[in-house]
């Protein structure tokens, strides 16, 4: 059936989340749809692509810090040559539930068709929070812009940015009216490759007082999470990205209960 408007829509705006519908077991076909055949929905296919990949998450605390820990196997991926620098990135968004909509759709909360790159892309908009946007893609004024960063209205977000032999590169920051990049990231990255390709990637930061744009991860509130990875040198919309999960600290209703080590 040939139609641009998801399916989803209504049900989605009448409350019902993504992955509500999706569960857990939908990322890998709609991968291949959007890689492998349906041309209206991505005009440009990379030919070759595999239409997903699987990531093993894991996490932990500790006294001072939390862990995830993100191994995959990124395949046979053909070079897209787009980003230049990188190979791979490896991405983690999180809310602390300031964020109405990252709760229901996490990390496509943040995805909008006027983003660069997008159907109706402007080159110059990253990822953005419908709340500090009009729709026509202007910002809302500084002040309100400010109160909302206070409110801790955004999103925050960690980055692994990897080539092969070479020491990953770590970046943080925070979404709001744009995708924001720390100039001095308080994120910690290792990763390591085997022989076969398979990467493993541990984020590491400290669970309270790491700075301004970060959240607190405290026992007893609920973190909206979501992973995106770019591989094969991609850029922009062409990346794998999962549905929305939760994370809690030691105890309570989530896909990630992170557990003292
Ligand atoms: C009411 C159930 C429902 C909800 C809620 C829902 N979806 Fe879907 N989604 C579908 C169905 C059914 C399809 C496949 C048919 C189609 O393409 O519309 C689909 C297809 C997709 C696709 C494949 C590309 C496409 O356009 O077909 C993506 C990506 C997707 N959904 C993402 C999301 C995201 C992100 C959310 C939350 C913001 C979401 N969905 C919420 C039912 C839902």
């Amino acid at each position: 059936m040939i139609q641009n408007r998801h399916s989803g829509r209504r049900r989605f705006l009448e409350g019902k989340d993504c992955i509500a519908c999706h569960g857990n077991i939908d990322e890998h076909p709609l991968g291949d749809e959007l890689v492998h055949a349906e041309k209206f929905k991505e005009p440009e296919p990379i030919p070759g692509k595999p239409g997903f990949l699987d990531l093993q998450v894991k996490t932990s605390h500790d006294a001072d810090n939390l862990y995830v820990r993100v191994e995959f196997d990124p395949g046979k991926q053909p070079d897209s040559a787009m980003d230049k620098d990188f190979e791979t990135k490896v991405s983690m968004i999180i809310d602390d539930g300031s964020v109405a909509d990252a709760k229901r759709a996490g990390c496509w909360t943040a995805c909008h068709d006027n983003s660069a790159s997008m159907s109706r892309g402007i080159v110059y908009i990253t990822k953005y929070l419908n709340i500090s946007r009009a729709p026509g893609g202007d910002p809302v004024d500084a002040e309100k812009l400010a109160s909302l960063k206070a409110e801790g209205q955004y999103l925050e977000y960690w980055q692994a940015r990897l080539n092969p032999g070479a020491k990953a590169v770590p970046v943080d920051g925070y979404i709001l009216e744009k995708r924001v990049e720390n100039e001095k990231p308080v994120v910690n990255v290792d990763a390591t490759q085997t022989k076969a390709g398979i990467w493993t990637v541990t984020f590491t930061r400290k669970l309270v007082g790491a700075g301004p744009g970060h959240k607190d991860i405290v026992p007893g509130k609920t973190y909206n999470i979501g992973f995106s990875v770019h591989a094969g040198h991609t850029a922009k919309r062409f990346h794998y990205v999962s549905f929305e999960r939760k994370l809690v600290l030691d105890a309570g209703e989530a896909e990630f209960v992170v557990t003292k080590n």
